[in-house]
């Protein structure tokens, strides 16, 4: 069944106010069918899920497995495998807190790291002397812009090692929309005995993904990226690792058994959900898995190959644009998405976007984009650049309205 994106839009009544959104790396918009799931939960089955037998948990626990199962099968999981976390950024802390890091240890992560995927590591070396290296590109020749920002295999040949504990690394690029090669990084992981963790909260809601192709031990990602709600994410662990690693939070629903003096925690993905779960996100997620599923993420990927070259393409033609991470190139080496930064030569970001939003409601993220160390890399610290992102709903007229209004603005 193929679904036109006319259908599809009709599915997001936000788009009616006449926005054209481009922030859905920022946060995607959520569509009906998930807002109708999450509303269900709360208007007729809301109870708490694992705990007691009557009728209401028993629909709510069987459908919070159900999305377990769901979101599992959407990225190659196996159901057991699949926590539910606040988002990412939560699941890379549980890693980084959960994985016995120890004075001596190397973690190795790209300088196209989120802070996401910085900060606790920093804080892992701060605290217990854990030593960090930084991939860049090792080499610039001509043919190797700097502002592309294109990692290769190379680049992470000489660095990760027998005494890499972990390497943790972004699957795209939330800031610049490169991909790095991250099945080649998880066979030189292979090579030495190192884990490897998979930031792939801009790659899951935009590529099809199998965990099990990647070969990767965790691998995090945010429901809102994908069409799901806010406060609701998922962190994969390879099975054979759940029980080696120190859950963040313990608690109930956790437990095997328990005393006044020890307990044992279940082995699977219970062990690190204590507390009440955000049950209705979870549902919402899981209806979220099951639009795109209906789409087909590979249509997903051609919608965004597509929009994301006019973009690029379209913004080349702007005398007064510069464009960072690589081109419309990228798309044919499977190495690119959607997500495009740019300057206008002279004019603050921030004002760009302003006026993108002011004279034709057309949204739009600028900034550092939470990646700080990479724009010091860029020599654009000072204000970061502007980010234009498209998904599945957005159409070839609200990019050429964009490029057309880009246009005006780089005249001054
Ligand atoms: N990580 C989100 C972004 O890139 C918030 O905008």
């Amino acid at each position: 069944m193929t679904i036109s994106i006319e259908e599809i839009r009709k599915d997001f009544p936000i788009l009616d106010s006449g926005i054209i959104y481009l922030d859905s790396a920022a946060t995607s918009l959520t569509p009906e069918p998930v807002l109708n799931a999450i509303q269900g939960y709360y208007r007729n089955y809301n109870a708490n899920v694992g705990r007691g037998v009557h009728r209401l948990t028993q629909i709510a626990s069987q459908k919070y497995e159900d999305a377990h199962m769901q979101v599992a099968k959407f990225i190659g999981a196996k159901p057991q495998e699949i926590i539910f976390t606040k988002n990412t950024t939560e699941g890379i802390n549980m890693v980084a807190s959960g994985i016995g890091l120890k004075k001596g240890d190397k973690v190795v992560f790209s300088l196209l790291e989120h802070h996401s995927n910085l900060l606790p590591w920093i804080r892992a070396k701060n605290k217990l002397g854990v030593e960090l290296e930084v991939v860049k590109p090792n080499v610039i020749p001509e043919d190797r812009d700097k502002t592309k920002c294109m990692l290769e295999i190379s680049d992470f040949d000489e660095v990760i090692d027998e005494r890499t504990k972990i390497v943790a690394i972004t699957h795209v690029s939330n800031a610049l929309g490169v991909m790095l090669p991250v099945k080649e990084i998880s066979r030189l992981c292979r090579e030495n005995n190192s884990l490897l963790l998979v930031d792939a909260a801009q790659s899951v809601p935009h590529i099809p993904l199998d965990v099990k192709e990647i070969g990767c031990d965790f691998l995090a990602f945010s429901g809102h990226k994908m069409l799901g709600p806010t406060g609701i994410g998922g962190l994969v662990v390879k099975e054979e690792l759940m029980k080696e690693i120190e859950p963040l939070t313990v608690g109930g629903g956790a437990v095997e058994d328990a005393s006044f003096v020890d307990y044992s925690l279940i082995g699977t993905y219970e062990r690190f959900e204590s507390g009440t779960p955000n049950i209705a996100g979870a549902i919402g997620l899981s209806a979220a898995v099951g639009y795109l599923e209906r789409i087909g993420m590979e249509k997903v990927k051609a919608q965004e190959e597509k929009l994301g070259t006019q973009l690029i393409e379209g913004l080349r033609e702007i005398e007064q644009i510069e464009i960072y991470g690589g081109g419309s190139e990228a798309f044919e080496l499977g190495r690119r998405i959607g997500t495009v930064s740019f300057n206008v030569k002279g004019m603050n970001p921030n004002d760009v976007a302003l006026r993108l939003d002011r004279e034709a409601a057309i949204i739009v993220r600028s900034g550092h984009h939470c990646c700080i160390p990479l724009m010091k890399y860029l020599g654009l610290d000072a204000e970061g650049t502007v980010r234009a992102s498209v998904y599945l709903y957005n159409t070839e007229e609200e990019v050429e309205r964009f490029l057309e209004i880009v246009g005006l603005i780089s005249k001054g």
